[in-house]
């Protein structure tokens, strides 16, 4: 088959490392890609958010499978586009990306068909949403509704900073039209973690719990960024709680998103807190998480390629996939000054000795090539992943890869890993 990866991360490298492995992938392309990514596909210079071109590159070079990493070009329909051509492809419909596009569809969804979620109202004026906050005798969650690149949800401790957040999004309108309508939520309380599926529409077959780290430092301090770190699977999740989780949660979602007309395709990254009365979900996201991706492919034992197909094709039910009985664990590697201002073009070495580490992958999650010389290109440029029996094999072992890496402008957490080696 001739298999195309959209996208140009951490996610899209671990999806093309692990997509390349499989018998049935003839020629792999990626667009645009990343240097980790030319090592194992062609790169094609087209934007992932350029569907048009996607779509044109994607008939004109009778690509048999696209596999989508990002959200944008999802929302933006791309799967739709495809499909009109005849092109198979991983990843929900517009309509069905609408579950991480727009928050009101997502809770509404979720109200109508009673999953657990914090209790919320939608306003698209600030002054009804004032009035609501002052009613309110616990903390809440001021959410932009539409895609602010993960910055459009604002935790308010008191009345004055919930008033701030709905005059940032609404009034100063820092989020564009993502702000237009704005949600207003319980805090909910307990540990966050993630839970991954694969769904064709009618099936959803788990793949794993993992947990990222969101904060730039150790012990969860500093600004928020897209994930410095994560692990799968994470002890919070035991039997039981993956149990309830898939019949609670990610069965009735799929159901529900059906019975819309809009059934849901891809794979559903379910964002959760664990409260004292169970899991109740945060969000939805339509794609596979980042760095999150890295870890579920390095534990992935089962024909990757096979899986995404099914989910395009609807035969989910028929598809056997097994993980590695291992943990694996991401290090990201920033830029310094990430998730703040920071430079590109410093030179990074050491990849062949970080590769030498048995157990360990180094994927490329913003770099570039200058030459034969890897340089940096983005904020979060390099996960460098390791899989090991215990959480503190894996841990031990992806920092040793790290430490293997030459990049004097780079720096990373010293301490992902360590909620789970605290129980
Ligand atoms: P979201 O994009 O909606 O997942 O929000 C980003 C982050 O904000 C989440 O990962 C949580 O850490 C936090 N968050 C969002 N909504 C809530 C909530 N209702 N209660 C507590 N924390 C929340
Ligand atoms: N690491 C979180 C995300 O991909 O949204």
């Amino acid at each position: 088959m001739k298999v195309l990866v959209v996208g140009s991360g951490g996610r899209e490298h671990a999806l093309c490392w692990a997509i390349a492995k499989s018998p049935k992938c003839k020629t792999l392309l990626a667009a645009p890609g990343n240097a980790g990514i030319a090592e194992i596909a062609e790169c094609i210079d087209i934007a992932a958010e350029d569907v048009p071109a996607l779509v044109k590159f994607a008939v004109a070079e009778k690509v048999d499978f696209v596999v989508v990493g990002p959200e944008a070009p999802l929302v933006d329909g791309l799967v739709d586009k495809l499909e009109a051509k005849g092109i198979k492809a991983f990843g929900p419909s517009a309509k069905a990306a609408q579950l991480e596009g727009s928050k009101t569809f997502m809770k509404d969804i979720l109200a109508k068909y009673d999953i657990p979620t914090a209790e919320y109202e939608t306003f698209d004026e600030p002054d009804a949403a004032k009035e609501y906050i002052i009613k309110q005798d616990s903390p809440v969650v001021v959410k932009a509704d539409g895609l602010a690149a993960g910055k459009g949800v604002i935790l308010c401790h008191n009345r004055n900073e919930a008033f701030a957040a709905i005059d940032h999004m609404m009034i100063e309108r820092a989020f564009g039209a993502a702000g237009d309508e704005v949600l207003v939520e319980e805090l909910m309380v307990g540990e966050e973690v993630s839970f991954f599926a694969l769904v064709d529409g009618e099936t959803a077959v788990p793949l794993a719990s993992a947990q990222d780290h969101k904060a730039v430092h150790d012990g969860d301090t500093g600004p928020n960024t897209g994930g410095m770190g994560a692990y799968s699977p994470t002890p919070v999740v035991t039997k039981a709680l993956h149990d309830q989780i898939m019949i609670e949660i990610i069965n009735p979602t799929i159901k529900a998103m059906a019975a819309e007309g809009a059934p849901y395709k891809g794979v559903l990254f379910c964002g959760l807190m664990i409260t004292e009365t169970g899991p109740r979900v945060l969000e939805y996201n339509v794609r596979f998480g980042d760095p999150e991706c890295q870890v579920l492919m390095a534990r992935f034992d089962s024909d990757v390629l096979t899986a995404l197909l099914a989910c395009a094709t609807g035969t989910l039910k028929k598809t056997k996939i097994k993980w590695k009985d291992e943990t694996a664990l991401v290090v990201v590697m920033a830029a310094n000054g990430y998730p703040g201002k920071y430079a590109k073009g410093t030179p990074i070495n050491g990849f062949a000795n970080a590769a030498a580490i048995k157990g360990v992958t180094v994927f490329h999650a913003g770099t570039k090539a200058d030459g034969d010389q890897v340089v940096a290109n983005g904020g979060r440029v390099l996960g460098v992943t390791a899989t090991g029996k215990t959480v503190k094999a894996a841990q031990t072992l992806a920092y040793k890869g790290v430490d293997a890496i030459e990049w004097p402008q780079g720096f990373c957490r010293r301490d992902i890993g360590w909620r789970a080696l605290k129980r």
